[in-house]
């Protein structure tokens, strides 16, 4: 299909129009982002080069290809990019952290930070790690394990404890559900709310999430606690500022979808590796062995191998594939000419598999981040599944808590592996996991 251009360039700019193409008509590529976009996204950048526009759900967006791109929009120095994540997310995680921008992000950003200080942190780590044991000692029990619902359920189990010090009971399974559809009504088809259909299912499911957190408002308020809930009702910044009690339900619905569903990509992926390279499952567990069953914040330095399996494996499979931003006001990028009110994409998927950052980028090779290789060096923003500038996430370092104290509890429990003829491939219809339950075989050590 021939290339057009995205927008005139206003006579007196000093810039290249935005040249690329919508794809289908009315789907444009999005069809092929849910297949498997890594190829698209190449193809594109082949044909256009960095700066190129496409349609994907149900809209045109302009997609800026490489970390010197990333870092113009990250770092935001002209403030032309808010988030662009309202039509994604916007239905059923408004007031999200990263649905705000600029003054007010900043401002209740500065709030949140009490709940994620080093001794929190500490907190945490503590709080999470007799749940964990719970589920890895019942599947050590056993000799096969469908991993992928066994951790989704292991985190959401988790979540609940460290972020709101209950323990799930009967209502588990509609907490649960909610849950599941919540997060994935973003990437629904059809983008309506019809009956039965992902969307409604997601807007309902968002009203008895909020009755969820509503009900047990009260009584976090009413004292001081440790789980991340407690602490975000009585969060208080040094000029005084807190959250209202709305702010509060708003967080917890966001920060829940954006803990559960990211952390359960990561340690999918990572599990996958570890049996497809047991050589690097054996690193990890001769490291876990020198240390006792339960983590200190200090023992996590002492589990470099895990460090480097986390890099690679959401270098691999970053858990967000690309960051939305929307400009505010006409800019440049690169030297192309983006006008105000355009949807923008960041592909991290596309970065983290440059061959031109990444020898060999589809190989499985977790020393490319040890110290004496660090190909992540190679630009800044080379290697970014946790964005960066102001929206950086939040939750990075409580991510690799959970994810190192899982992985330490499974290493000294089990081996695992996959069957000879079992083929990997990501699900990308929303965060990407495996397709299928990923099916482990498990022995016991010795
Ligand atoms: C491996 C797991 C995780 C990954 C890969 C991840 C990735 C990301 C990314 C890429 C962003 C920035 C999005 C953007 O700029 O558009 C982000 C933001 C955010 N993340 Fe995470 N995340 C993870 C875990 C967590 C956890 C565990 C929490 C909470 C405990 C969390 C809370 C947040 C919040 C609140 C934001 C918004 C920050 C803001 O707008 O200022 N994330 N995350």
């Amino acid at each position: 299909m021939a290339a057009t251009v995205f927008a005139p360039v206003p006579t007196g700019v000093q810039a290249k129009p935005v040249v690329g193409e919508r794809g289908l008509p009315v789907l444009g590529v999005t069809a092929q982002l849910l297949r498997d976009p890594l190829p698209m996204m190449r193809a594109r950048h082949e044909r256009f080069g960095p700066v190129t526009w496409y349609r994907a759900y149900g809209q045109r967006q302009v997609t800026l290809f490489g970390p010197a791109a990333t870092e113009v929009v990250l770092t935001n120095r002209d403030k032309a990019f808010g988030h662009g994540w309202e039509p994604i997310l916007g239905a059923f995680f408004r007031r999200g952290l990263l649905l705000m921008d600029f003054e007010e992000h900043l401002g209740h950003r500065r709030v949140m930070q009490q709940a994620f200080t080093a001794d929190r942190m500490r907190g945490y780590l503590e709080k999470m790690q007799p749940g964990i044991a719970r589920h890895v000692d019942r599947w050590a029990a056993g000799t096969e394990l469908a991993a992928k619902p066994a951790l989704k359920r292991l985190l959401l189990d988790s979540a609940a404890e460290t972020f709101m010090d209950i323990r799930l009971g009967p209502e588990a399974d509609r907490v649960n559900a909610a849950f599941l559809d919540t997060t994935r009504a973003p990437f629904a088809f059809l983008r309506f709310g019809f009956p039965g259909g992902r969307w409604a299912r997601g807007l309902r499911s968002r009203e008895l999430l909020r009755g969820f957190f509503q009900e047990l408002l009260p009584g976090k308020r009413s004292r001081p606690g440790t789980d991340l809930f407690s602490v975000l009702c009585h969060a208080e910044t040094d000029d005084g500022e807190r959250f209202g009690d709305d702010d509060v339900v708003n967080h917890m619905i966001f920060l829940l979808m954006a803990a559960h569903e990211t952390t359960t990509s990561t340690l999918t992926s990572m599990v996958y590796h570890l049996a497809a390279h047991p050589r690097w499952q054996e690193r990890l567990r001769a490291e876990s062995l020198e240390l006792g069953d339960t983590l200190a914040m200090e023992d996590l330095a002492r589990l470099p191998s895990a460090e480097l399996v986390m890099k690679e494996s959401t270098r691999l499979i970053p858990p967000i594939i690309e960051l939305v931003r929307r400009t505010v006001r006409d800019t440049e990028v690169l030297g192309h000419f983006i006008p105000a009110g355009t949807q923008t994409s960041v592909p991290l998927l596309f970065n983290h598999h440059m061959d031109q950052y990444w020898p060999d980028p589809a190989r499985f090779d977790p020393e490319r981040f040890s110290p004496d290789r660090r190909e992540d060096k190679g630009h800044r923003y080379a290697w970014a599944p946790f964005g960066g500038g102001v929206h950086k996430c939040i939750g990075l370092h409580f991510a690799s808590y959970q994810v190192k104290a899982v992985l330490h509890a499974m290493v000294r429990r089990f081996r695992w592996s996959v069957a000879p003829d079992y083929r990997f491939a990501p699900d990308w219809s929303g965060l990407p996991v495996p397709k299928g339950g990923l099916p482990l075989i498990v022995r016991p050590l010795g």
